[in-house]
């Protein structure tokens, strides 16, 4: 067996994945966010590793054999995340993750600091989410903390060090930090010098597929593994996700519909320009990149509407009816802004709206509309990525809530333009991590074999020429409210 960890930031989930690739148990344990101050956002390390321990006892009872016959395992983890280690590899502080927005100051020196440098080394913006801006916030309000710091961990990193003793990191989550020559795959040491971060309080890179070490003895007897347990590197959550949704060629792309939306395409071996619009990290397959896109309230729009609007309603019912509206919703058009936006503005000052209110419209319509504008806000990355290279999409692979409707996967598909398909079994970024380490394994020669080994799919679903042609023309009215709306917010 194998298993795949993924560290979210709400719970810790394990799968338990055999050689034909089924899922044959799984089991989460859910932890803590802390909020001490408006904007501030962290999480006690320690909780993550309550959550795995518990995880890894239950996943014993479920599958006695699991102490036999585990043979590795891999973490997939929430990207950005701070996590703060002293010499002895004790945790400083609670780290600081990335939905935190305390280092608006920070970003806005970053890029003062580093100028074009910025983007041409490590292929981002600074952006509050990422991690340089969280040392600097550290180094300058708790400097008696910054001056302990033996290592700066990724979150996902801080539990193959809890399981091996070793402290690595891999490519795809290095490139989160802004520290990361993207291209290079080194630790820049002009972005080091500049912000006097010491390269030693780095962790050593590794590649995803990479061995971090075997579990310590002392953790093999806990638990009663019985062999040597390999510790793959792993990688981002985004990353891992798309892996197990097996995109792993250009013409393909992942949509993803959690509280966050993401577009998430395969950029191959050639580095593409994006000019910092999109988000662009190294890939957890050797030499290839992805870049992505995030609609900040995606899900969270609907759920706002729902408790805002939906009185008893259950999603389903709030989709049932959204059903009964036609494509447009008759007029209505909404924009997901509602906690600002990431892609493709970085604004978070920019608020949401419904637009074209008409007296004849039901709930349906604005059911309907807020459906249509989250998934017109993914298509703004979908463009982004189609204007700046000669991509073109075969196929959407949906993920999250958004695939769990027929409305909205039809949606999606007449929206994007493009065939859109779900997975038959969904597991997340989970899967992804169980397949880095049966490649870390050498259980298969390629990812492709991989691939076809774990990743099983559902019906596709294709777009409507008159639906696409409708989605067209309000696409265009839905591009124009942006700027229409900037200066009110
Ligand atoms: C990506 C990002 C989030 C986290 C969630 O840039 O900030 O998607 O990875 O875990």
């Amino acid at each position: 067996y194998v298993l795949g960890v993924d560290l979210g930031t709400s719970s810790l989930k394990g799968l338990v994945v055999n050689k034909n690739g089924e899922v044959l148990f799984q089991s989460s344990s859910d932890y803590k966010l802390y909020h001490p101050q408006k904007g501030h956002s962290e999480q006690k390390p320690r909780d993550w590793i309550m959550a795995l321990e518990n995880v890894l006892k239950d996943l014993i009872v479920k599958c006695p054999d699991l102490k036999e016959n585990l043979e590795g395992l891999s973490i997939s983890g929430q990207m950005h995340s701070l996590v703060l280690l002293d010499q002895k590899g004790d945790v400083l502080r609670d780290a600081i993750l990335w939905n935190d927005v305390r280092t608006t100051k920070q970003c806005q020196e970053i890029s003062e600091r580093l100028g074009d440098s910025l983007l041409s080394k490590t292929k981002n913006i600074a952006l509050e989410g990422f991690t340089l801006p969280k040392i600097l916030w550290v180094m300058e309000h708790e400097p008696e903390i910054w001056g302990k710091v033996g290592t700066v961990l990724l979150p996902k990193d801080y539990l193959s060090y809890y399981l091996t003793g070793k402290r690595c990191t891999e490519y795809s989550d290095a490139a989160g930090t802004l520290m990361l020559n993207v291209t290079e795959k080194e630790w820049d040491s002009d972005i080091l010098s500049e912000f006097n971060i010491s390269s030693n309080q780095l962790p050593e890179l590794i590649d995803s597929f990479g061995e971090v070490g075997t579990i310590q003895q002392s953790l093999l007897a806990k638990f009663g593994f019985k062999n040597s347990v390999k510790v793959f590197a792993g990688g981002a959550d985004n990353a891992c996700a798309s892996f197990g949704a097996g995109i792993i060629s250009e013409d393909r792309a992942m949509c993803s519909i959690g509280t966050s939306g993401v577009f998430l395409s395969y950029e191959g071996v050639e580095e593409k320009d994006y000019h910092g619009k999109l988000h662009f990290f190294n890939h957890v397959m050797p030499k290839s990149y992805y870049s992505m896109g995030v609609t900040l309230a995606a899900g969270q729009s609907l759920s706002w509407f729902k408790e805002i609007f939906g009185g008893e309603r259950t999603f389903e019912e709030i989709l049932d009816e959204a059903a009964q509206s036609v494509p447009g919703a008759n007029g209505l058009l909404f924009v997901p802004f509602i906690m600002g936006e990431r892609t493709p503005y970085i604004d978070g000052k920019i608020r949401g709206s419904f637009v074209g209110i008409d007296a004849s419209h039901k709930f349906s319509d604005f059911a309907r509309a807020v459906i249509e504008g989250i998934t017109f806000s993914l298509k703004e990355s979908q463009k982004l990525m189609m204007e700046n290279t000669a991509k073109i999409f075969k196929e959407i692979v949906s993920v999250g809530g958004g695939a769990k409707s027929d409305l909205w996967m039809q949606i999606q598909a007449d929206v994007f333009e493009t065939n859109v398909r779900s997975l038959k079994v969904e597991q997340g970024p989970g899967l992804g991590a169980a397949m880095i380490a049966a490649m870390g394994l050498e259980w298969f020669n390629n990812v492709e074999t991989c691939v076809a080994t774990f990743v099983t799919y559902d019906q596709e679903f294709y777009p409507d020429n008159d639906n696409v042609s409708e989605y067209k023309k309000y696409y265009d009215i839905y591009k124009m409210i942006y700027s229409s709306t900037r200066d009110i917010s």
